[in-house]
């Protein structure tokens, strides 16, 4: 079987993709092949860090890989915190002061639409893949739920009328900007 890194240690999504894949490849993570250093991921775009990551692991450990990188993107923001996401409220990369931010820069916009998007960069057999999932919506008033991480609390998804956070992992993963770019790898990599 084709071995395959996913450039993460999160064990969640290494057995979310892993089952996705149905036993064509085999999934390593980070730690399986011996890669113990913080990935860097300093560039200004999503496509950047992704590309950054996957490219680093073909580079020094030789095996085909694939990293994602995600990002909230709000129209009256300028579509701030993009790239920053994470760290939008400081380095502590708290989700807290994160989403206390985000309320607090909306307070004086009525426009509240936004999209969180993930990209995913492939090194497969030294070609360079890049794939892209999307989910639109608008960022609620107040928190609401307490499933999912980061801006799960006010993302209220189109279509819907609940947030991220007040849906289970597989409601939110039938629909999500990951669920989505995860999907079109996926179908890319049965293919081959
Ligand atoms: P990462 O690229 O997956 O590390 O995501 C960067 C940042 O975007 C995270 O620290 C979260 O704050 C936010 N983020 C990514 N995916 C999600 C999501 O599915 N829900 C809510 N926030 C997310």
């Amino acid at each position: 079987m084709k071995e395959l890194c996913f450039a993460t240690n999160n064990r969640n999504k290494i057995a979310e993709v892993s089952q996705m894949l149905e036993g064509k490849y085999k999934l390593l993570s980070l730690e399986d092949i011996g890669c113990h250093e913080e990935l860097a991921e300093d560039q200004d775009t999503l496509e950047g860090n992704s590309r950054q990551k996957a490219h680093y692991v073909w580079e020094n450990y030789s095996v085909n890989c694939f990293a994602d990188d995600t990002g909230l993107e709000v129209d009256a923001l300028c579509g701030e915190p993009g790239v920053y996401s994470a760290r939008y409220a400081g380095p502590q990369r708290s989700d807290t002061d994160n989403i206390n931010k985000l309320l607090q820069s909306l307070q004086t916009h009525d426009n509240r639409r936004a999209r969180f998007r993930t990209s995913i960069t492939l090194y497969l057999d030294n070609q360079e893949y890049q794939f892209e999932g999307i989910v639109n919506g608008t960022i609620a008033t107040e928190y609401k739920g307490n499933k999912g991480f980061g801006y799960d609390p006010v993302f209220i998804p189109e279509g819907h009328d609940r947030t991220f956070a007040e849906m289970s992992s597989e409601e939110k993963n039938a629909i999500s900007h990951r669920g989505q770019a995860m999907q079109r790898l996926i179908q890319f990599l049965q293919a081959q």
